[in-house]
C-alpha cells in the first residue's frame, strides 16, 4: 500500500541524498522510506533543477540578444522596408516575431515583404547601398570608394571596393545634389535631423518625406474646407468657391493654407509679409510662442518652402522677427531662397518708450527681405521728403541742387590732374574717370567748394524719388507698435490683441515691393495688418489665421474697412475654413 510521507520527510530525505552525499539506500533507511521512493523523489527534484537552469540560461540569452539588437538598430530608420530588411539580417540573433514585436512592425508585413519583393541578394546590396550613402553624405564629396569600403568592412568584409565604386557611380550625382551640404556657395548648413522632414506643430509629430511619402500625403490630404462666405460691405452670404481674383482669408494652420494654394497660386503671390511668432517664449501674447529652436526651424521651413512656389519670379518676401531668432531664419532662408536672393536686412524702430527690466531695452525689430529670383526684383522709389529736400541748398540758373562727393581715399581708382577754377593743378583719387570728368565740366555739373574741391550737382528735379533705405525709424513714417495698438482699440478693444504692427509699416512695404491688384500675402495674420493695408492700397491679399480670436478680429475689421471703402471696385473677401479632418 502507498504509504502518505510529509513534506518535511520528503524534503529531508532529498536533502541528506543531494546534499549530504548519502547513497539511496542509506537515506532510505535512515528516514525510514522505501528505497524505491527515495529515488523516485530525488529523480524528480534533480530534473526541476535543470529545466529551471535551462530555463534561466534561456532567459539571460534573449535578453542578451535583444540588447545586441537594439544597440545595432540604433540608427535604424523608420522606414519599413529597411526595419524588415534588419529584421532578415538578424533573424539568427532573435526571433523574426520577437524582433517586430520590438519594431513595432506585424510579422505578417514582414513575411510578405521578404517572401515578394526581394531576392537575398537584392536585400544585401540595398544594405550596402544604403550605407554608402550614409557614409558618403555625412563624410563629404572628399571621401575615396576605397575609404568607404574600409569603413563598412571594419568589423567583418561584407562587401568590396568595386560594388562601392559601382554604387557610387549610379548614385552619386544625385545624392550630391539632394544634399544642400555638398553645394558650393553655401557656407554654413543647417542640418535637420532629416533633410526633408515635415513637422506638424500642431501634433509635434515629425513626418520623414524620404521615408514616409505616404504619411505626408495623408497629412496634407486630411483637411477639409468648410464655411465658404463671402463678405462684402454690407452682405454676407455662403459661397460655393471662389475666384483667382477674390480675396481671401483662411482659418486654419497655414501649413494647409500653403498646400491648398499650390496649384491655383503657383508663381502669383508679388509680395509675401510674415510676422513670424518670434519664439519669445512670453506667455502672455495673444498667441502661443515658444517652441525649441529646431522645432521653430523646421516649421518655418516647411512653410516657406512652399511658400516660395507661390512667389512669382519677379516677387519678394518680407519676414519680420527680433533678436530671438534672426539669425537663425536668416541662415534658413539662405539655405530656402539662396544666399545671392538675400536683399537687405531693415531695421524698425519699434518703440519710443523703454522697459528697463533688461539688461539692454529692445526698441528695433528686423525685417529680412529675400527675392525669388533678384535679378528679376525691382521695388518702387520712395518719393523724397520735406527735410531730404532742404539737402537741396546750392542753386543755379537750371534749379535747386546737391553735391555728391567725386573723390575717395579708398574708392577712387582714378589718378589725374585737373585744373581747380584757382588755376591750381589739383589731384585726387577721383571715383571717375578723366573723360566722364571732362564731360561734367563740360555739361556744367561740377561744384566748386571754396577750399577748390569739385563735387558733382544733382538737381532736384532730375532725382524726385529716392531708393528706399533701411534704418526705419521715423515714427510718422513708420509707426510703432504703440501706435498700431492704438489703432487696434479705438474699433475693437474687446480683442486685445498684442502687438500688432501698424499700418503705416505695413504700408511702407506694400507700397515698395508690389503695384496696384497685385496679390499680398500674409500666413501669420494676427490681427490682419498687412490685409487692411494691402486693401487700402488697391492689392489683392490672401491671409491665413489659426486661432478663433485672432481670426474673428480680422473678419472684423476687414469688414470695418469695407464699409470705410464702399465705393471701391474690388469690395469684398471671401473667408474660408481649413479643418483637419478627425480619423472616421
Ligand atoms: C506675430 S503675430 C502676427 C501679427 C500681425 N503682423 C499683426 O500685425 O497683427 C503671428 C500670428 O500668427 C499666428 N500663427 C502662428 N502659427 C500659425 C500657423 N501655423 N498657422 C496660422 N497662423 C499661425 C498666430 O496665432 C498669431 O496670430
Amino acid at each position: 500500500m502507498k504509504k502518505n510521507y510529509s513534506k518535511k520527510t520528503k524534503s529531508q530525505t532529498i536533502k541528506l541524498v543531494v546534499e549530504k552525499g548519502y547513497s539511496v539506500k542509506d537515506a532510505a533507511n535512515e528516514m525510514n522510506v522505501s528505497e524505491a521512493t527515495v529515488y523516485r523523489w530525488v529523480s524528480n527534484h534533480k530534473r526541476r533543477l535543470n529545466n529551471k537552469v535551462e530555463f534561466n540560461k534561456r532567459e539571460i540569452d534573449q535578453l542578451h540578444a535583444e540588447n545586441l539588437l537594439l544597440k545595432k538598430a540604433l540608427f535604424l530608420s523608420r522606414k519599413k522596408e529597411d526595419i524588415f530588411e534588419f529584421i532578415y539580417e538578424n533573424k539568427d540573433i532573435l526571433s523574426i516575431q520577437r524582433q517586430c514585436e520590438i519594431f513595432g512592425v506585424s510579422s505578417s508585413g514582414y513575411y510578405k515583404y521578404i517572401n515578394s519583393n526581394l531576392s537575398l541578394e537584392e536585400i544585401h546590396h540595398k544594405k550596402i547601398t544604403r550605407l554608402v550613402k550614409e557614409i558618403y553624405l555625412k563624410r563629404g564629396p572628399e571621401i575615396t570608394n576605397l575609404q568607404i569600403t574600409e569603413i563598412i568592412n571594419q568589423h567583418k568584409r561584407i562587401t568590396s571596393q568595386a560594388t562601392v565604386a559601382r554604387i557610387m557611380q549610379k548614385h552619386k550625382e544625385k545624392w550630391h545634389q539632394s544634399h544642400s551640404q555638398f553645394h558650393q556657395d553655401k557656407h554654413v548648413v543647417l542640418n535637420f535631423h532629416n533633410k526633408d522632414t515635415l513637422f506638424d506643430q500642431q501634433s509635434k509629430v515629425y513626418f520623414h518625406g524620404e521615408f514616409a511619402k505616404q504619411e505626408i500625403n495623408d497629412f496634407f490630404n486630411k483637411y477639409s474646407i468648410t464655411n465658404m462666405t463671402k463678405h462684402t460691405d454690407s452682405t454676407v452670404e455662403n459661397v460655393q468657391q471662389y475666384s483667382i481674383d477674390d480675396n481671401l482669408l483662411f482659418k486654419g494652420d497655414n501649413l494647409y493654407a500653403l498646400h491648398h494654394l499650390q496649384k491655383e497660386y503657383k508663381n502669383k503671390i508679388k509680395l509675401i509679409y510674415i510676422d513670424v511668432p518670434y519664439n519669445t517664449r512670453n506667455e502672455k501674447l495673444s498667441y502661443k510662442d515658444s517652441l525649441s529652436k529646431s522645432d521653430y526651424l523646421l516649421s518655418l521651413k516647411n512653410r516657406l518652402e512652399l511658400a516660395r512656389n507661390l512667389m512669382r519670379n519677379n516677387g519678394s518676401i518680407f519676414i519680420q522677427c527680433d533678436d530671438n531668432e534672426q539669425a537663425y531664419i536668416k541662415i534658413l532662408c539662405d539655405e530656402i531662397f539662396g544666399l545671392k536672393n538675400f536683399v537687405h536686412q531693415i531695421v524698425w524702430k519699434r518703440s519710443n518708450s523703454q522697459q528697463n527690466n533688461t539688461l539692454i531695452a529692445t526698441k528695433k525689430e528686423y525685417i529680412l527681405v529675400y527675392a525669388k529670383n533678384k535679378k528679376h526684383l525691382t521695388f518702387n522709389n520712395e518719393p523724397i521728403t520735406e527735410k531730404q529736400i532742404k539737402s537741396y541748398k546750392f542753386e543755379d540758373d537750371k534749379g535747386r541742387y546737391r553735391i555728391n562727393k567725386l573723390q575717395n581715399q579708398k574708392m577712387g581708382h582714378y589718378d589725374y590732374f585737373v585744373m581747380a577754377p584757382n588755376n591750381e593743378k589739383i589731384k585726387y583719387n577721383w571715383l571717375i574717370s578723366k573723360k566722364a570728368f571732362k564731360q561734367l565740366q563740360e555739361e556744367d555739373m561740377i561744384h566748386w567748394s571754396k577750399q577748390n574741391i569739385p563735387y558733382r550737382k544733382v538737381y532736384l528735379s532730375d532725382d524726385l524719388t529716392i531708393v528706399p533705405n533701411d534704418l526705419w525709424i521715423e515714427d510718422d513714417i513708420y509707426g510703432t507698435t504703440r501706435q498700431a495698438s492704438l489703432e487696434l482699440s479705438k474699433n475693437f478693444s474687446e480683442y486685445q490683441f498684442t502687438y500688432p504692427k501698424p499700418e503705416k509699416l505695413l504700408e511702407k512695404i506694400i507700397k515698395m515691393a508690389s503695384n496696384k491688384k497685385d496679390i499680398v500675402l500674409d500666413f501669420y495674420g494676427g490681427s490682419g495688418t498687412a490685409l487692411v493695408s494691402a486693401y487700402k492700397l488697391n492689392r489683392q491679399f490672401i491671409g491665413v489665421e489659426w486661432l478663433e480670436d485672432n481670426f474673428s478680429l480680422i473678419l472684423e475689421r476687414l469688414q470695418e474697412t469695407l464699409r470705410q471703402y464702399a465705393k471701391k471696385s474690388n469690395n469684398s473677401f471671401i473667408s474660408i475654413e481649413l479643418h483637419k479632418k478627425t480619423r472616421s
